[in-house]
């Protein structure tokens, strides 16, 4: 049974979609079998990979008009696209029956064909967030090495806390990590030394540095091992990867204690 994976903060520009394109490839260099999902309806994951345009995305899946159909990227790497309508989903599934659980549904199937399946969500915590929430094992939160970085996650925390409650048991925030970040800067030091204090052992080791080759990559539709693999962000993304995929062994180990 494959690791899932939401990547959420809901505040825009921290990261979060070019961490699900880097650390899946990252993981999919690993040769692992990896599946990446879009449901922002912006669509970002969908454009950075270079995917074309898709009658079946999430959001055909979310009103039962396909399955959760895979596009392969790359090698082992799939995604499943997104497409402005998914914007409308929210407001057209408001009034569903186990509207929170349609995206978990889609997903069953779908979870022993990968080691790894990865959400993008949307920066919001609408019905689409909770949707792969509820399908979600473990959550990763990218910020930035902002001032308020951490007061501004106190809403997100709280949906966690009442999802993990009423709809998903097992859901855990397993990793937290800094992006776009600059050792040189005090204020980069100060702000990860506040979030360590916070997320203690769920903080990454590795942090993302600022790199433009990140933001160059999707504008080619390559994530950034293809992009550039000799840049300071292939080399962040890779490490990250390895961390991630180590944490298989300390979640082994627990279960065992346990
Ligand atoms: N480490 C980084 N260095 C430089 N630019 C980055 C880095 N990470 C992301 N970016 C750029 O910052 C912008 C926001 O990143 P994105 O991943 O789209 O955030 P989100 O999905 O949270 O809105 C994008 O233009 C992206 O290319
Ligand atoms: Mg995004």
């Amino acid at each position: 049974m494959g690791r899932v994976i939401a990547i959420s903060n809901h505040k825009g520009g921290v990261g979060k979609t070019t961490s699900v394109v880097n650390i899946g490839a990252g993981l999919a260099n690993l040769k692992k079998k990896v599946l990446l999902i879009d449901m922002d309806p912006q669509s970002n994951l969908t454009l950075s990979l270079g995917v074309q345009e898709s009658e079946q995305t999430v959001y055909s899946a979310l009103k039962g008009e396909s399955a959760l159909v895979p596009i392969n990227v790359y090698k082992n790497l799939d995604v499943v696209p997104a497409s402005l309508d998914l914007s409308g989903a929210e407001s057209e599934l408001a009034s569903e029956a186990g509207r929170e659980y349609i995206f978990a549904e889609l997903l069953e199937p779908l979870r022993n064909q990968y080691d790894y399946i990865i959400i993008d969500c949307p920066p919001s915590l609408g019905l689409l967030t909770i949707n792969a929430f509820t399908a979600a094992d473990e959550i990763f939160i990218p910020l930035q090495p902002h001032y308020l970085a951490i007061k501004g996650l106190t809403k997100i925390i709280e949906v966690i806390n009442k999802i993990k409650k009423r709809l998903n048991r097992k859901l855990e925030i397993t990793g937290v990590f800094v992006t776009q970040y600059d050792r040189r800067k005090i204020l980069h030091r100060d702000v990860l030394e506040t979030i360590k204090t916070y997320f203690q052992d769920r903080v990454f080791f590795v942090q993302i540095r600022e790199n433009i080759a990140l933001a160059e990559a999707p504008s080619v539709g390559l994530d950034i091992f293809r992009y550039d693999p000799a840049c300071a962000g292939a080399d962040d993304y890779a490490r990250l990867a390895k961390e991630v995929l180590k944490m298989e062994k300390k979640m082994a180990d627990n279960t065992v204690e346990a």
